[in-house]
C-alpha cells in the first residue's frame, strides 16, 4: 500500500448524490470494497472512500464522497463540491420521484460545482426489473439533453457498478 502511493498519477474527487435511499452508499461500498450491506443506515454529514484504479496506464486514485440524500442533513454544498471533478447522480428505477428529482440534482451540481465536472446519471436497483418505473428510455433522453452519461445499475448484484465508476474516471481529465 505504501509502495502505491509513490505511483499515483492523479487523485480525482467524485462526488455522490441523489435523493434519499436510491443506493448511493451501497454503490459506493460496490465501487471501493465489493461489498452489500442490506440494513444499511441512512448516511449522516459526509463520508469519503478511495479506490485506486488503473486506466490508460495511469494510476488514479478515486476519492468518493458520499452525502446524506436527506434534506435535513444537507448543510454542505459548496464545501461537498469544490474540487469535484465527477459526480454519480444516483436515482432508483423503482421510485418516480427520485427520477424526477435528478433535474433539481443536476441544478444544484450546475450552481455549486465546476462547470467541467463530469456527469454520470444512474438508475440503480436494475436487479428489481419486476417493480421498474423508470423505463431506460427516458432516463437515456434525458441524459442526452443535459450532456450526461447514462447506466443502470444493481449495488445488490453489482452489475454495471465498476464499468460506471470507470466510464466516469476516464471521461475526466
Ligand atoms: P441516504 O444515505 O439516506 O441518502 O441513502 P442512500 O442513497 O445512501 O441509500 P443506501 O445505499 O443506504 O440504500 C438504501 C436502501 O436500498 C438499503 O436498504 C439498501 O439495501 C437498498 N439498496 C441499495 N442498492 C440496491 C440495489 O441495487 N438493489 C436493491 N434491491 N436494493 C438496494
Amino acid at each position: 500500500d505504501y509502495d502505491m502511493q509513490d505511483k499515483i498519477d492523479y487523485v480525482f474527487k467524485v462526488v455522490v448524490i441523489g435523493d434519499s435511499a436510491v443506493g448511493k452508499t451501497q454503490i459506493l461500498s460496490r465501487f471501493a470494497k465489493n461489498e452489500f450491506c442490506f440494513d444499511s443506515k441512512s448516511t449522516i454529514g459526509v463520508e469519503f472512500q478511495t479506490k485506486t484504479v488503473t486506466i490508460n496506464g495511469k494510476v488514479i486514485k478515486a476519492q468518493i464522497w458520499d452525502t446524506a440524500g436527506q434534506e435535513r442533513y444537507r448543510a454542505v454544498t459548496s464545501a461537498y463540491y469544490r474540487g469535484a471533478l465527477g459526480a454519480m447522480l444516483v436515482y432508483d428505477i423503482t421510485k418516480r420521484q427520485s427520477f424526477d428529482h435528478v433535474v433539481r440534482w443536476v441544478e444544484e451540481l450546475r450552481a455549486h460545482a465546476d462547470s467541467a465536472i463530469v456527469i454520470m446519471l444512474v438508475g440503480n436497483k436494475g436487479d428489481l426489473e419486476d417493480q421498474r418505473v423508470v423505463s431506460s428510455e427516458d432516463a437515456v433522453e434525458f441524459a442526452e439533453e443535459q450532456g450526461l452519461f447514462f447506466s443502470e445499475t444493481s449495488a445488490l448484484s453489482g452489475q454495471n457498478v465498476e464499468t460506471a465508476f470507470l466510464k466516469l474516471l476516464e471521461e475526466i481529465n
